[in-house]
């Protein structure tokens, strides 16, 4: 037997059809299995029969909550060489565990480094967790995860971006570049590269009531819209690979839903690599009542377009005697066989299957990925309020006091998914006070409020670090009231009523409802990770400017969920001049909006200006505005892009983020900020997902969040039209601003 599969200088297509050609049909559905945790002695002769072509290390379906023994180079290597040298083909493993947020050194949750809104600071951080996650043997991540998330309930908000399409698609991106691009520049093929994985395809953030894995309703604008433009942007961005969700939509699991993973991922999108499906999702068709047993769940799975059954073993168990029975066809088993082996080959692991063992150890921790770990967890901190009580300093013999069950936290700083940080790396937020502020500054944790209060009385300035310990955010950890946890609130006003200064931070990893919290300045920050105490105490102290925003809105209580900023308009508006609320217990706008935060209050926003007031289909227009610095101390202002399109064939939303740019301004200094506006940018999708850009007009605005900020208008020509006949087009069209 030739083995041309090995010949690095042929097509990957060519090294797959060889390997293909090679394999029985049980060495192929082999390929499709994926077993959780093998052992090499306990499992050798598995391996050696090629019984399953990929593994996840994991401690169990939770294990983002749960932290394990993980995985090292030696362990991998050992796998590798009996599947390598042992068996027939040669067929190396892939080995795949949940790297979501940094591996050894932790990065903060990925809402928290959506607080940036920084797609450079998050696809750094992949790529360092891809560095020290492959030097332990692991080249496929499921991460990231895309899923647009509205419903602070949903424990799983932290996993993802937040509320807003464009921001998730920014940032999913940039994360899959990270993982996968290498050092080295040869792509996945490096041995620092990783695949990603975008997950959970697909609406999975609309869980009902927040309660995870429910059900999903959605209709197709919204989905498209909404829920697949970040799964589009993963596929733009090359993504390897992408995975169903738990949750049945319309009726239908996304485990087996023919439409929209074989027809759209695989056909519409021209998604070529491989689908997986989540944890034991096959086998839970049965419990979805969808199937009548198990040959009936992995036939619709794989139909459906799921290449990868992840750990139920039911493709193991029947596809081979569906396809011999002709009640499968064979074609399905070797497509999915065969984007399975291209992943592998496109990772260069027939070159080379084995991992350094000496590399983890130059690589985990490196101060490098240190300073990024403290750099991304500064930029993750939110300004909520600052009644001048920023920044703390200890200057003149200030008396700081930390407090609250967050100052000595060390691994609650991590947040869910985190199954390689170690507590002991951590820095907490007190001894970074003390670090920076010298040794006068004193500390408890809150378990005493009385003494808490005793030693907030002798100082200064308190800062009480309160909030959301992990255990209750991450998969299956929803819950139905978003305050603070019992008994903080209580805390602090309690605090409120003794300290001279109170400054909150606030620790969680959801939005939560913070309305009327005391406080001269209030903090948020989504879970920060490793190097956490430090970037919250460099924020503290005004060593770095504050430039976290929210990528979420935050909610004025649990009753207003879900939420989000691009919502449709309605046909009776709310009149700023009088009624301005629907509810009748409380008002109805967010207590804080999307993109903002206090620490831009100084920013003032010149007019917008546009390099034309029009552009063609295939065009784009140049949209700008003058930031100028009206405040004392240096800020990094985060400007935002916002479109409304004015009239459309549907309602589409208030405004829309379109754009994000990031500038640096000394007091009384001045910037331009300028984005190119593309025609498709214009664009939103129809209900077959196709772009459906009509002409007419549309409102830019660039602002310091999602309400505020100067506007101007910009038409959309016919890419045909000329400049004189547009003017007939418009007039077919209600005029954008028509009153009722
Ligand atoms: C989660 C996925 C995760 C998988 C593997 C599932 O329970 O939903 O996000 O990647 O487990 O650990």
């Amino acid at each position: 037997m030739t083995r041309a599969w090995l010949d690095a200088g042929l097509p990957v297509a060519e090294r797959v059809d060889a390997l293909l050609a090679a394999m029985t049909l049980e060495e192929r559905v082999a390929q499709l299995h994926q077993v959780a945790n093998p052992d090499p002695v306990r499992d050798a002769e598995a391996l050696r029969s090629g019984a399953f072509g990929t593994c996840i290390v994991a401690s169990g379906a939770f294990a983002g909550t749960v932290r394990d023994a993980g995985t090292q180079a030696a362990s991998v290597n050992a796998l590798q060489r009996v599947a390598v040298e042992e068996s027939r083909l040669g067929v190396p493993l892939l080995v795949a565990r949940d790297v979501v947020h940094g591996h050894r050194t932790v990065f903060p949750i990925p809402l928290g480094q959506a607080a940036s809104f920084d797609a450079d600071l998050v696809r750094r951080c992949a790529r360092a967790a891809a560095v020290e996650a492959t030097a332990d043997g692991v080249r496929w991540t499921f991460a990231p995860m895309v899923d647009v998330a509205a419903d602070a309930r949903w424990g799983r908000v932290a996993e993802g971006w937040g509320e807003d399409p464009w921001l998730a698609s920014e940032l999913g991106a940039a994360a899959v570049e990270g993982f996968q691009h290498g050092r080295g520049g040869g792509g996945l093929a490096d041995p620092d590269a990783m695949a990603a994985c975008a997950k959970h395809y697909v609406g999975y953030g609309l869980a009902q009531g927040g309660r995870d894995y429910a059900e999903v309703d959605v209709g197709p604008v919204t989905l498209h819209n909404r829920h697949l433009r970040p799964f589009v942007a993963a596929v733009e961005a090359g993504v390897a690979t992408v995975m169903t969700a738990f949750h049945t939509l319309d009726g239908t699991p996304m485990t087996a839903h023919v439409p929209l993973v074989r027809e759209h991922l695989k056909g519409a999108l021209g998604f070529a690599g491989a689908v997986v499906s989540d944890w034991d999702a096959v086998a839970e068709l049965l419990l979805h009542r969808v199937a009548v047993d198990g040959a009936h769940a992995a036939a619709r799975a794989l139909r459906a377009g799921v290449d990868v059954d992840m750990v139920s073993g039911l493709y193991a168990a029947h596809l081979v005697r569906l396809v011999r029975e002709g009640s499968v066809p064979a074609a399905l088993v070797d497509d999915a066989a065969a984007r399975v082996l291209a992943l592998k080959v496109r990772l260069g692991l027939f070159e080379d299957p084995y991992t350094d063992p000496g590399r983890a150890a130059a690589v985990h921790l490196s101060p490098a990925h240190r300073a990024l770990a403290r750099e991304a967890a500064a930029a993750a901190v939110v300004v909520l309020r600052d009644d001048g009580a920023l920044p703390v300093t200890s200057a003149g013999g200030v008396r700081v006091h930390v407090t609250g069950p967050f100052a000595t936290a060390r691994d609650e700083l991590f947040g869910t998914w985190t199954l390689d940080g170690r507590g002991e790396d951590v820095v907490t937020i007190a001894e970074a006070a003390a670090e920076r502020l010298g040794p006068s500054v004193t500390v408890d944790d809150g378990r005493f409020t009385d003494a808490a209060l005793v030693a907030a009385r002798a100082a200064d300035v308190v800062v009480a670090c309160v909030g959301e310990h992990p255990a209750r955010s991450g998969e299956a950890n929803s819950v139905t009231s978003l305050d603070l946890p019992p008994g903080q609130r209580a805390a602090l006003e309690a605090l409120r009523r003794v300290a001279r200064r109170l400054v909150v931070v606030v620790v969680t990893g959801r939005p939560l409802a913070l309305d009327g919290l005391p406080g001269d300045a209030v903090l948020l920050v989504f879970h920060p990770g490793v190097e956490g105490g430090h970037g919250v105490v460099d924020v503290l102290t005004g060593d770095v400017p504050a430039r976290g925003r929210l990528p979420v809105s935050l909610p004025r209580s649990t009753g207003h969920v879900p939420l989000h900023h691009d919502h449709l308009p309605t046909g009776r508006p709310l009149d700023p001049d009088g009624d301005v609320d629907r509810y009748r217990d409380d008002r109805d706008p967010p207590l804080h909006v999307f993109g903002s935060s206090a620490a831009a209050s100084d920013v003032v926003y010149g007019p917008v200006t546009t390099s034309a007031p029009t552009v063609r289909t295939g065009g784009v227009v140049t949209v700008r505005a003058r930031l100028t610095n009206g405040g004392p101390t240096a800020v990094v202002e985060t400007a935002q892009l916002y479109v409304r399109d004015d009239v459309a064939e549907v309602s589409r939303p208030v405004s829309e983020l379109a754009g994000v740019r990031r500038v640096a301004l000394d007091p009384g200094a001045s910037d331009d900020v300028v984005f190119d506006l593309t025609s498709a940018e214009l664009a939103h999708r129809d209900a077959s997902g196709r772009p459906a850009a009509v002409p007419g007009t549309f409102t830019v605005r660039i602002g310091p969040d999602a309400r505020t900020g100067p506007t101007a208008r910009v038409e959309l020509l016919d890419a045909d039209a000329d400049a004189d006949a547009h003017d007939d087009d418009i007039a077919l069209r209600r005029p954008a601003d028509a009153g009722r």
